[in-house]
């Protein structure tokens, strides 16, 4: 699909938000769309090989763009629509001052181990293994963790693709 027809800037208009705040994955996916109706399955594909293919400048770009979980932004209501329907449905909009307290901890020495926020596809999910989770990731090195938070992220546009097109299962 041409990047600069009106079917290409459709595409990104649609689809820009998949990757949050990163509009370039989906421009560049143009190029590996298979002809025919897009679905969740080869949207998703066309996109996770443009992300993949991308410097580790850009993919840690595309890491950094992403809220803390049950931070500062969500407080303040600053969250884009697809972050505050995952963080509220594993309940993270109803944490205790304890809970909150724990996220604040673990988001602060995370990122500053890391370098980038603690990300995890979060639907399906508890706080509680979200917690786990998050315990469990501080304890790997950078390589690991880069390598398991650009995974979490293509998870993650799996499932808001998903969404957007009820009723396919592949
Ligand atoms: N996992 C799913 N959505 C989000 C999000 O908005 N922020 C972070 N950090 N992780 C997520």
């Amino acid at each position: 699909m041409e990047r600069d027809s009106a079917e290409g800037r459709a595409f990104v208009g649609q689809f820009g938000g998949i990757f949050e705040h990163s509009p370039w994955v989906a421009e560049e996916a143009l190029d590996g769309l298979p002809d025919g109706p897009p679905t969740a399955a080869t949207v998703h594909a066309a996109m996770v090989q443009a992300f993949r293919a991308a410097s580790t400048e850009k993919r840690l770009q595309v890491l950094r763009a992403h809220p803390d979980l049950a931070g500062r932004l969500a407080i303040a209501g600053g969250l884009t629509a697809d972050s505050k329907a995952e963080q509220a449905s594993a309940g993270l909009d109803r944490l205790t001052p304890e809970e909150h307290e724990r996220f604040t901890t673990c988001n602060a020495i995370y990122t500053d181990k890391f370098g980038f926020p603690f990300i995890i596809a979060v639907r399906g999910k508890t706080k509680d293994d979200i917690l786990a989770a998050f315990q469990a990731r501080l304890d790997n090195t950078p390589d690991e963790e880069f390598a398991t938070a650009t995974a979490e992220v293509e998870t993650i546009a799996r499932l808001r693709l998903d969404a957007l097109f009820p009723g396919y299962a592949a």
